[in-house]
């Protein structure tokens, strides 16, 4: 079943957002995509395209694997000076290219001057190569305090971060690291360096998140904010978990354009490489979450990173209808918004005829997510959460997936299911809103 409101390629394997930029009114979404199949291989970047963030256009392939070198992440940006030398406001993708032949990962570029359409490869790549087998997934940006393009980039492996900067996308030069401090688990992936808003302040942070391919909390995605000053990043907080479930992973932003608050948007892959290769095959495998908008909020002497679901997705969504859950037994539509008091108690279950369930429930703040799945047993997967705030938890159910945002966007989780139908069964007790997918994406 493909998701009704989730970004799902029509065939084969996704896996990680690439190269998110805007241009003219479009906003681009390359992925981690095989061709040639449902499982990881032969990674290229897919790509689609929307005019709103919340309705996607699948496009052809735009940088294939070639030359036994696979393209593996990195982000795009537009070069409005052509400093690249590809011309004013041309799209440069920057990517890791992988050997195939041997262990060897090194930073590519690529040009595109027709909206992303087709991309050349600079001939002279790669522009960075340290002769490492695990050096990927390069985030670059324009850092305009200091002149420069920036990039953060990682040596899985070793769990490091190094920060680099160039004033022409070709020649980089080290400028810091990261620091590692503590951070829990081994192989990091998919660094991501964003400026982001206070609430109710106008003061900004900045945020550091890299995905921890093993043996951290929650989805991997481990974030800590501080400031960045064009060269250094220096940590004001610990590490916090972005995400409670197991699959958000390798999310990366649209760093501009900002919406009113100055909150950039971001996107994870909601999947990981422990469980998906256990799917049963379905023609395609791989979803995006819901783009959220990003801010900082400050809570008890410490900050917070908050996301909250892009409204032009909630515009998808018919009006709010009540529901009360001690009535028994109802179907709910598969793709439908769920909003519940997080000052009162609560308890769901979603389920269908083969046995699979979600559910939630909210007990002395304490919200519990747990998903069972007698056919593909590696879904098995129960969480706790400590939860505060007046907002109500909002849950967003589709084919495929549910995401809970928690402590008004403060805690967040997400899952895949294999929940089966268009509607499943609904059970609990407690008082619930729900809104009903009016807009097909
Ligand atoms: C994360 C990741 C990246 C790599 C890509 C390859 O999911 O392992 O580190 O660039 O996937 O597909």
């Amino acid at each position: 079943m493909r998701p009704r409101y989730h970004y799902a390629p029509a065939a084969n394997w996704l896996s990680d957002p690439n190269g998110l930029v805007w241009q003219d009114g479009e906003w681009h979404m390359f992925y981690q995509y095989n061709p040639f199949g449902e499982d990881w291989g032969h990674m290229s970047w897919g790509h689609a395209v929307s005019s709103d963030l919340a309705q996607w256009q699948e496009l052809p392939v735009a940088l294939a694997e070639e030359d036994s070198t696979m393209i593996f992440s990195g982000s795009a940006v537009i070069d409005a000076g052509g400093s690249a030398g590809f011309g004013h406001d041309a799209m440069v993708a920057i990517y890791t290219g992988a050997r195939t032949d041997r262990p060897h990962q090194f930073q590519c570029i690529a040009a595109s001057t027709d909206r992303g359409r087709s991309f050349a490869k600079f001939a002279g790549n790669p522009v960075l190569d340290i002769q490492m087998a695990d050096f990927r997934d390069p985030s670059v940006f324009w850092h305009a305090p200091s002149g420069q393009w920036i990039m953060v980039v990682v040596l899985s492996d070793e769990n490091r971060a190094l920060i680099y900067g160039s004033t022409n996308l070709k020649a980089w030069r080290e400028l810091s690291e990261i620091p590692r401090d503590g951070a829990p688990g081994h192989l990091w992936e998919c660094p991501f360096l964003v400026e982001l808003p206070i609430e109710g302040t106008d003061e900004t942070r900045w945020l550091f998140k890299v995905d921890v391919l093993s043996g951290a909390p929650g989805s991997g995605a481990l974030y800590r904010l501080g400031e960045f000053d064009g060269t250094r990043f220096v940590a004001e907080t610990g590490w916090q978990i972005a995400d409670h479930g197991d699959e958000f992973y390798a999310a990366i932003g649209w760093t501009d354009p900002r919406d009113a608050q100055g909150r950039p948007a971001w996107i994870g892959w909601m999947g990981n490489h422990a469980v998906q290769k256990h799917l049963p095959p379905q023609g395609w495998r791989g979803a995006m979450s819901a783009p959220r908008r990003l801010s900082l909020r400050r809570e008890s002497e410490t900050l917070r990173l908050v996301q909250a679901v892009e409204p032009s997705c909630l515009e998808l969504f018919g009006p709010r209808e009540t529901l009360l859950l001690n009535e028994g037994c109802r179907p709910v539509a598969a793709a439908s918004v769920l909003e519940l008091p997080e000052s009162a108690g609560w308890s769901f279950t979603l389920s269908d005829d083969a046995g699979r369930r979600l559910s939630c429930s909210l007990a002395d703040g304490r919200l519990i997510v747990e998903r069972h799945d007698p056919i593909t047993p590696q879904l098995a997967h129960v969480s706790a959460m400590d939860v505060s705030s007046d907002a109500p938890v909002q849950v967003l159910l589709d084919t495929g997936s549910i995401e809970v945002l928690a402590s008004g966007g403060a805690d967040c989780l997400t899952l895949q299911h294999r929940l089966a139908g268009e509607a499943f069964a609904l059970r609990g007790k407690g008082a619930m809103t729900v809104r009903y997918l009016a807009v097909s994406a």
